[in-house]
């Protein structure tokens, strides 16, 4: 071998040991780790549409969500439609009636629609993920559902999450429903969140707690802005190794090509101006044991399968609706981010935020208010409050809410 070659060949050798070293580093580099885990959460699009507010919504083939990451679910048969809806939905008419009479859409629908056989996903993007306190939370909410059974006396000087809540518990429930107010609440610090929502609970608030919820949510972290989104969550084990937002993780299976989790939900109400609700429905499938959603009279979204649970396989022992924050604050100090519409359940409708039409599924599927009316809980009625109520028109209902700082809450 002559000299040149000589020196060309161990270029190439060093060249190659570096690239290969380069590549390793890569692989553990948190670029690439990014870059692996967004591919993990963003499915490939058959289209995608831009949303007045940033967003982009990917229409992904219905097969392709991220629920079929699940090892369960590898050979699942996807249900296109429930066996049953709860006995009573469409006979009632007056409560679950829109305040606003318009037809609730999402902002991104301006721009576009998904095609039959995708659903739509909201994207993730780099900067979400880098907002997230680590890229394993990212989607994953801390330890939240409302024990009404215990309040802490330190957790409140140590911040924290707080609820305005009605509840019903004692019995087996297969489902609830509510109509609910939209507002667009204010957010203290980028870390807090305000949401309203339901909660379909199983088991004691112990670490094996099952939960599923829906509702709105304004959450600067998750979603980088202040917009109210429409939102679900599960977990099986109190919010620690499983479940998580939207479709953020394998768990959900959306059959809707018209709503997409975690976009925006517009227009929102207004202080002593129009109003604008929402319904949710959640409920059971007697026949298969999927928890089935439903997002206003016209979309059923999909289901979570019976088997993400243990506690709720069976059914729920406690449902709870209202609203939540986060205070960030601590040592005696009180953030000022609203909850609903930021004001007392004293001012009523127009000015207070509501839930109403608060109604059950029991165990023989049908749908009606709660027997023995709700009880309520908060763990501060300075800073958020609670108060329930019914009539004819509204069957079940509560305002709910608060300011958070003021000078009645420090
Ligand atoms: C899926 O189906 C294949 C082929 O029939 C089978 O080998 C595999 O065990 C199934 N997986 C699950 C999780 O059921
Ligand atoms: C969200 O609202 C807060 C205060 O209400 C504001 O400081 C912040 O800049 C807003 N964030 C975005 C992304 O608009």
């Amino acid at each position: 071998m002559d000299a040149a070659r000589w020196v060309v060949c161990l270029l190439v050798t060093v060249i190659c040991l570096s690239c290969a070293a380069a590549a390793t580093a890569a692989v553990r580099s948190p670029a690439a780790r990014l870059h692996r885990h967004l591919k993990r959460l963003n499915k490939p699009a058959v289209k995608s549409i831009e949303s007045p507010d940033g967003d982009m919504i990917d229409c992904v083939h219905i097969s392709h969500q991220p629920a079929f990451d699940h090892p369960y679910l590898k050979n699942h048969t996807i249900q296109m439609r429930p066996n049953y809806h709860p006995e009573g939905l469409y006979e009632e008419s007056k409560a679950s009636s829109s305040g606003g009479e318009r037809p609730m859409a999402q902002l991104w629908h301006q721009n576009g629609r998904c095609p039959e056989g995708t659903v739509p996903i909201r994207r993730t993007r780099k900067d979400d993920l880098l907002r997230a306190s680590s890229m394993r939370r990212y989607g994953r909410k801390r330890r939240a559902a409302a024990n009404p059974m215990s309040v802490s006396p330190t957790m409140l000087n140590e911040g924290g999450h707080q609820h305005a809540i009605a509840y019903v518990q004692g019995d087996k429930y297969y489902g609830a429903k509510a109509t609910i107010n939209v507002w667009a609440p204010k957010i203290e610090q980028p870390n807090e969140f305000s949401l309203s929502q339901l909660w379909i609970l199983g088991g004691s608030f112990g670490e094996d707690l099952n939960s599923i919820e829906a509702g709105w949510q304004v959450s600067p972290d998750l979603y980088g802005d202040n917009n109210t989104r429409l939102f679900t969550y599960w977990t099986s084990d109190a919010y620690q190794a499983t479940g998580c937002y939207n479709m953020l993780c394998s768990g959900f299976i959306q059959i809707n090509n018209q709503i997409a989790m975690g976009a925006s939900i517009f227009p929102t109400s207004s202080y002593s101006g129009s109003q604008y609700d929402i319904s949710i429905l959640i409920w059971k499938d007697p026949k298969e044991g999927n928890w089935w959603m439903q997002f206003g009279k016209d979309y059923v979204l999909g289901y979570w399968p019976s088997f993400l649970f243990s506690y709720l396989a069976d059914s729920a022992s406690m449902v709870e609706w209202g609203g939540e924050v986060v205070n960030s604050q601590a040592d005696g100090v009180h953030t000022s981010t609203q909850m609903g519409s930021g004001h007392f359940p004293e001012e009523g409708f127009g000015r207070a935020s509501y839930f109403k039409g608060v109604q059950v599924v029991d165990s023989s599927n049908n749908l009606g208010a709660p027997r023995g009316g709700l009880g309520t809980f908060t763990e501060q009625s300075s800073c958020y409050d609670v108060q329930s109520g019914s009539n004819a028109d509204w069957g079940t209902y509560f305002y709910y809410g608060g300011p958070g700082r003021s000078s009645s809450c420090q």
